[in-house]
């Protein structure tokens, strides 16, 4: 792990956030790879869960929503994690750290950081939303809260979406955003943050049809994980047993990577049941039936939610695409990303920096820029620059050589087979179009 969040650091992946202050814990910013990475992975999320079906509505729901939101939904009451606090040091921890020797609030516990006794309070439950204040004057009335879950703008807005599209059940929202939670835990790199993007589908269905739904989507998104190129050996499904049940599931599994610190989810298929529209019904006193005339029925809808992770499901095709190789007795370190999830598409290079090359590199290169993330390289020895496309996970690099002014050919290197083939310089662009979206 240490060597991926050190090539994350150095190649513009993942950067701590407010580093030059000290850092803020558990909160990352995205560097030009890692920016284009969750983008990519966002972008065929949503190509898959709203473009390619029409049973699928996009939303783009405020953060910030009423509070009386995070009363129905359980937050105020339920989203809380039991913590200690050292009186002496003020530093704070999970009741559960596996840091803590003894039981919090013992006069023989010591405090894992100062390694005083007896400071260690005993557990108090402590809520995880971000408290704000909303208007001019921090009174409690305007105490409004960061969402912790997209999830719940979705079903605010669930019949705003249904009369609005004409869809009828079953039918889904998806919706991809910021969520919030003050987590008190140590944080495997971007593993568990402070602020992450969730990427939610909340799929509404007749009650009776949920069990069919939530195996058709616990298939759908582990198929779809697969087809990113993570290793199916690395990827499994954990059914949540009855003390892991949230307050609303009725059924829950998770989908599971094998980082190297442990099997850890990364997305969570629920069943809802009609907990969260009966809840939203009964606090906002609005009627959220879903009427369907054709059967002359009116029902509050059941709830299969897919509630996946950007900054997660990155770190997964971080960690899955990371290879270290033994090339002609040399280590190369390789990012093996899934082409459509790259960063860069390709590179292009100059074999040297005399004779013609860069002006046709530099030609190629404008060509190819309208189309797709490719990247120009004239600096260092080509084995280099190559190494350096190898670590930012670019599946091609094209290289203009002495042959290339003579018969205006290039040859397009395979970042995964390191096979090398002679392409025509005019046709670079429909040779990588071909490739990047077999
Ligand atoms: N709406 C349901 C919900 O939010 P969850 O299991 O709490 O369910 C879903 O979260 C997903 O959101 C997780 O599988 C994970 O990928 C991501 N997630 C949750 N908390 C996170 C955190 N503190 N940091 C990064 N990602 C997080």
């Amino acid at each position: 792990m240490d060597k991926l969040v050190s090539l994350a650091k150095r190649r513009g992946f993942v950067f701590q956030s407010s580093e030059i202050y000290g850092g803020l814990g558990s909160v990352w910013d995205y560097g030009p790879l890692g920016a284009e990475l969750k983008r990519n992975l966002k972008e065929r999320w949503w190509r898959a869960m709203v473009h390619e079906r029409e049973d699928i509505e996009g939303l783009d729901a405020a953060i910030l929503m009423h509070p009386k939101v995070w009363e129905a939904s359980g937050h105020v009451a339920g989203f809380t994690d039991p913590l200690v606090d050292c009186r002496q040091c003020k530093n704070r921890f999970r009741a559960d750290d596996p840091r803590l020797k003894g039981p919090p609030g013992d006069p023989e516990t010591k405090c894992p950081v100062c390694g005083n006794k007896g400071t260690l309070t005993a557990p108090r439950m402590f809520n995880l939303m971000f408290k704000t204040f909303m208007g001019p004057v921090e009174e409690d009335a305007a105490v409004i809260y960061l969402r912790p879950e997209t999830a719940q703008g979705i079903y605010v807005n669930y019949l705003n979406v249904l009369q609005s599209s004409r869809q009828k059940v079953p039918f889904g929202i998806a919706q991809i955003g910021k969520a919030f939670r003050n987590e008190i835990t140590p944080g495997n790199f971007t593993f568990r943050t402070r602020e992450f993007e969730q990427m939610e589908m909340q799929f509404f269905v007749k009650p009776g049809a949920d069990q069919q739904w939530f195996e058709f989507w616990k298939a759908e998104r582990m198929k779809w994980y697969q087809g990113l190129g993570i290793r199916a050996e690395k990827l499994r499904f954990h059914q949540h047993g009855p003390d892991e049940l949230a307050h609303y599931a009725k059924d829950a599994y998770d989908i599971q990577y094998e980082f190297p610190f442990g099997w850890q989810e990364f997305e969570g298929i629920h069943n809802r049941t009609d907990f969260d529209l009966t809840r939203h019904q009964e606090y906002s006193g609005k009627k959220l039936e879903y009427v369907d005339a054709s059967a002359n029925e009116r029902y509050i809808p059941y709830i299969i939610e897919t509630s996946a992770g950007a900054d997660r499901a990155a770190l997964v095709l971080l960690v899955d695409a990371y290879r270290e190789e033994q090339v002609e007795g040399e280590t190369r370190v390789v990012l093996k990303l899934h082409p459509s999830l790259a960063p860069l598409k390709a590179a292009v290079f100059p074999l040297v920096n005399k004779d013609g090359m860069p002006e046709l590199a530099r030609r190629i290169y404008d060509d190819l820029r309208g189309r797709f993330n490719v990247f120009y390289d004239d600096g260092g020895s080509i084995g280099r620059r190559y190494r350096r496309q190898d670590e930012a996970g670019t599946p091609f690099g094209v290289t203009v050589d002495g042959q290339s002014t003579q018969d205006q050919t290039v040859t397009v290197r395979d970042r995964d087979t390191l096979l090398q083939e002679r392409v025509a310089a005019g046709r670079v662009d429909e040779y990588l179009s071909a490739r990047l979206t077999a």
